[in-house]
């Protein structure tokens, strides 16, 4: 394992969705505490890699469709050892219900849900019988809901409900936890050609701003260190206050 500034090992970490947003800001966070990383995403990663030659510990870009288990199955074989999973990759929708298809349904559910059950799923093999920490992303609205979201609000639901299931069924040897973010600053909000309406709702929360996406990977860069060995299957806010449950 390798020995961060901070003086955590944090070893090999997988970062899925890393090609931009908070997979991103948690490649440099996790690069910078001297770990080895894997980044992931659909899109080619390679822009990371070169952003960030000088960081502490290593960068390796990997393609992958979290979605297909025969692109799941093709990265985790390429990979030998794994202390933890940060699993960002994720898309958003908004549709209102009515005119949200079956087709519309089944997208959102597969890269947000079965994409972190594939993931997850291979990560927790590879962690089984040396231990490690699963880190996956949810979102306030899991707990919220909100008009106009309903499928992708759906499969943070899920998110939530796996985090919590394996946490159970893999302690005390591997720790799982899901982050809940607030409205962050990066191109999934911006994607939404938000309306001033829809901006000005969103900001209404008691730190009334938007997080930066490296305020998300501080909190995962703390899930994978020593100070967080007692937090498993949690939902963990980190939102501005935007719900508090
Ligand atoms: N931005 C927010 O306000 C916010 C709030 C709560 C939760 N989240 C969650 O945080 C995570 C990251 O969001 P973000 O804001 O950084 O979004 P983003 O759109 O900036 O980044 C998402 C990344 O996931 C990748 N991706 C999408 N589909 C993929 C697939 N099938 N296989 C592999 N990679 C895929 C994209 O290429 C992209 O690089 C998501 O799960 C999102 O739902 C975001």
């Amino acid at each position: 394992m390798s020995t961060g500034a901070g003086g955590q090992d944090l070893g090999t970490v997988l970062v899925t969705g890393a090609a931009r947003g908070i997979g991103a800001a948690c490649v440099a966070a996790f690069a910078e505490a001297g770990a080895n990383v894997i980044c992931a995403d659909i899109r080619p990663p390679d822009a990371i890699a070169a952003t960030l030659s000088d960081s502490a510990g290593s960068i390796r870009t990997l393609a992958c469709d979290v979605a297909d288990e025969a692109s799941v199955l093709a990265l985790f074989s390429s990979i030998d050892r794994l202390d933890c999973l940060v699993h960002c990759a994720g898309i958003i929708q908004e549709m209102p219900l009515l005119e949200t298809s079956a087709d519309d349904f089944d997208r959102v559910i597969a890269v947000n849900l079965r994409g972190t059950f594939l993931v997850g799923r291979e990560a927790i093999r590879k962690m089984a019988g040396q231990g490690g920490r699963v880190i996956l992303i949810a979102s306030d609205l899991a707990y919220s809901g909100r008009e106009t979201f309903s499928a992708y609000v759906a499969s943070k639901h899920g998110v939530l409900g796996l985090a919590r299931s394996w946490a159970r069924e893999c302690a005390p040897e591997i720790l799982v936890n899901a982050l809940c973010p607030g409205p962050i600053d990066t191109a999934m909000l911006a994607a939404e050609s938000m309306s001033p309406e829809w901006r000005a709702r969103e900001l209404d929360i008691p730190l009334g701003r938007f997080g930066q996406p490296n305020e998300i990977a501080q909190m995962a860069l703390f899930l994978a260190g020593p100070g967080a060995r007692y937090i498993t299957g949690q939902g963990i806010g980190v939102n501005g206050g935007s719900v508090m449950p």
